[in-house]
């Protein structure tokens, strides 16, 4: 048994939709703290007006009693409040009464850098909403309410996850003058995140097979978000200019290490030390003085979508990544300690713990 997890979910349609499966009865969870989650993936300078009209808050549909988790599907939705204003454009049956409200009128403008061309040719859709609306990083929000859970059984391991953004826009600090002056030249920004897993034991992953890599595992995990093209494990690319002597943590007794440049994973298995991975982002696709397109319509040249959107959302992407990275550190989990219940796995967690402490 392992975790796993399914979402679905449009943009502007009613509700995102998360499975977890495979979570061990006992759990207790905290309604606040999976909010304070998804509020803080609405944070953060440079983020569109869409963030102030939702206050995202997680409804649990099953899998949970009483707050405590049952050992079956927990079913979470999180409602997009701001579908009134899509009620025609996004309805999932087919709408009554004049074409009215956002959505109506068909896109035919493809953005360079978003799904809308790609989107479009694959799956045969006229309108490039169609691909646009599930491609779009809104659904992030159910990661993040995944995350959330998967943080608390990790906490309950002793295991702590946390992300930060270290650059925006190449700014290592005062990034929301970068950010200003982006907005003032309607353009956008990316830049650099970084998750840190403090108290993963030893053992989490495998080199048995590719599949089973912890890094290989966690680089899926982050790149499977929205506009990242980069991910590194410590210290990544890097360690390419490093000799050998300059690129290892040596091992000192007690099997404690001088250094850690692999970012807490050797050969894909988690070695103990503290788990340290990055992800980079592009700026963002949707400009406000948009770039050459084609109209798909006509096939004449023409400016790309606007719409409503971030400016930067490298804040957001650094909980989001937090979530991703604990759901797979919490899956690797499950794999190694085993665990209906959690009483189970918090015991296999400590005979384990004690047999390696013996070393
Ligand atoms: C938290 C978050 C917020 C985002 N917000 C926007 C946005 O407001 N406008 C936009 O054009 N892209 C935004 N994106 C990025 C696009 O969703 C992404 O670039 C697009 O889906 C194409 O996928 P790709 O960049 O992975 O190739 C966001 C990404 C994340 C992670």
């Amino acid at each position: 048994m392992t975790l796993a997890l399914t979402t679905a979910g449009e943009s502007h349609g009613p509700a995102l939709v998360a499975i977890l499966t495979g979570l061990p009865a006992g759990l207790t969870l905290d309604r606040a703290a999976i909010d304070a989650d998804l509020h803080r993936r609405q944070q953060g300078y440079g983020r569109s007006p869409r963030q102030q009209l939702e206050q995202d808050e997680v409804e649990v549909l099953a899998g949970l009693r009483h707050g405590r988790t049952l050992g079956t599907p927990l079913a979470l939705l999180v409602r997009n409040r701001d579908h009134r204003n899509w009620e025609w454009g996004m309805n999932p049956w087919p709408p009554e009464g004049e074409p009215s409200g956002k959505g109506a009128k068909p896109v035919t403008l493809p953005r360079p850098g978003h799904a809308d061309l790609a989107g479009v040719l694959k799956y045969g859709h006229d309108d490039v909403r169609n691909a646009l609306e599930r491609a779009s990083a809104r659904h992030t929000a159910v990661y993040v309410a995944a995350g959330s859970v998967a943080k608390t059984l990790l906490s309950e391991l002793g295991i702590g996850v946390a992300g930060s953004v270290l650059e925006i826009g190449g700014e290592r600090e005062g990034w929301e003058q970068a950010i200003d002056a982006a907005r003032a030249d309607r353009d956008t920004l990316g830049g650099v995140v970084e998750v840190r897993a403090s108290g993963a034991f030893p053992g989490l992953g495998s080199y048995a097979t590719r599949e089973d890599r912890l890094d290989a595992r966690l680089a899926a995990a982050l790149m499977g978000i929205q506009a990242v093209k980069g991910v590194e494990v410590g210290d990544g690319f890097a360690l390419a200019h490093e000799r050998g002597s300059a690129a290892h943590d040596e091992i000192e007794p007690g099997l404690r290490r001088r250094s850690n440049r692999a970012g807490g994973i050797e050969a894909g298995v988690s070695n103990g030390e503290e788990i340290v991975v990055r992800a980079a982002m592009k700026p963002l696709p949707t400009l406000m003085r948009p770039l050459d397109s084609v109209d798909l319509a006509t096939g004449e040249p023409a400016q790309a979508l606007v719409e409503r959107s971030d400016v930067a959302a490298v804040e957001a992407l650094a909980v989001v990544a937090e979530a991703v990275v604990a759901w797979e550190l919490a899956r690797a989990a499950r794999e190694k300690l085993g665990g209906d219940a959690l009483v189970d796995m918090k015991a296999a967690h400590a005979a384990y713990l004690e047999r390696i402490r013996t070393r």
